[in-house]
């Protein structure tokens, strides 16, 4: 938890999340408890189908949770779904929620900076939403976060024309013109290469170290997870087995959670920049990191 967080700012107790219906009923998060503080930065890990980005969705109202006694989740304190019902408060507690996807989620066919001013338009009577008429103010707003995210000059191109890691400062953008103060980013790099992988990260460092933006990420990468955030919270058949300090680790653990993927990891490990050295070596119980995560940012403009 940084220096700014005083306060607790995702809080779920007891969700389990059940999908289909008599005999095809899988139930895929079992009972998740989780806090986490205004300002801090954690990675969701887990195998895939582990049920992160359900635990995503079930963050932003976009999956309902099961109608399980005292099952709640709660942003900034204001209760987003209880039992089973989203609560009548979800537009405006999702208006500060920016949800930041794999795949970007932008409308191809229209203008980048209208893409980000969508971000922006709670307030706005759907309408005017739909045919796109937004006020000169929040264009300009669209733009400046163009320019913190350091593709301004795309601006007024098509977003389809753009580049992965383009599309996602696109994204990113549309975050900070909405104003959210709680980023839930899944897999946001996953389809990116390396170079696009680390704007996008220092971008999300960024958010949350200026901005006291509370930031979830999912990542597959436990190496970007070493270096950008300092708490890891891990999932398992749709269970939280591990939640605590990033460089607390241990090589064990990471089998454990990866299972027949972990060689893949260990090699990601194996070209971390914050790796040690003694991981592959290492005893099983001690942590497989000796570094603290890097919290650098001061690159992020540069494209
Ligand atoms: N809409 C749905 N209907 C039925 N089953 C679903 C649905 N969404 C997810 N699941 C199932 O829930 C489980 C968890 O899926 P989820 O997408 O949350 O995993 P994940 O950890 O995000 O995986 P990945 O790393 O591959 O993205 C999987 O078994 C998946 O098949
Ligand atoms: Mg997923």
């Amino acid at each position: 938890m940084n220096s700014h967080s005083s306060s607790v700012h995702i809080e779920v107790a007891n969700v389990y999340k059940t999908f289909g219906k008599a005999s095809l009923k899988k139930t895929v998060l079992h009972g998740i408890d989780l806090q986490i503080g205004r300002g801090e930065m954690v990675a969701l890990l887990g195998a895939s189908g582990s049920g992160k980005s359900t635990l995503m969705r079930i963050l932003n109202g976009l999956h309902s949770l099961d109608a399980t006694e005292g099952a709640v989740v709660k942003i900034d304190g204001q209760v987003l779904q209880e039992s089973g019902r989203l609560s009548p408060q979800v537009r405006a507690i999702r208006s500060r929620i920016a949800t930041i996807f794999q795949q970007f989620n932008l409308v191809g066919r229209m203008k980048v900076v209208t893409n980000v001013s969508v971000g922006a338009l709670y307030p706005l009577p759907l309408w005017r939403t739909l045919i796109g008429l937004f006020p000169r103010t929040t264009e300009l707003k669209s733009l400046q976060a163009l320019h913190q995210v350091g593709i301004l000059d795309q601006a007024y191109k098509r977003a389809r024309s753009l580049s992965g890691g383009q599309q996602q400062r696109v994204a990113i953008a549309r975050a900070i013109a909405q104003g959210a103060d709680l980023i839930l980013a899944d897999e946001p790099i996953a389809s990116l290469d390396p170079e696009s992988s680390r704007k996008v990260m220092e971008l999300l460092v960024r958010l949350n170290q200026d901005h006291n933006c509370t930031v979830l990420v999912s990542l597959h990468q436990v190496a970007v997870a070493l270096k950008y955030c300092s708490r890891v919270v891990a999932l398992k058949d749709g269970r939280i087995v591990y939640d605590g300090p990033t460089a607390a680790l241990t090589e064990s653990q990471l089998k454990d959670l990866y299972g027949s993927d972990s060689d893949l990891v260990f090699d990601d490990l194996e070209t971390s920049p914050g790796k040690s050295k003694q991981a592959k070596t290492s005893s099983k119980d001690i942590p497989v990191f000796n570094t603290e995560p890097s919290r650098s940012s001061h690159e992020v403009y540069a494209s």
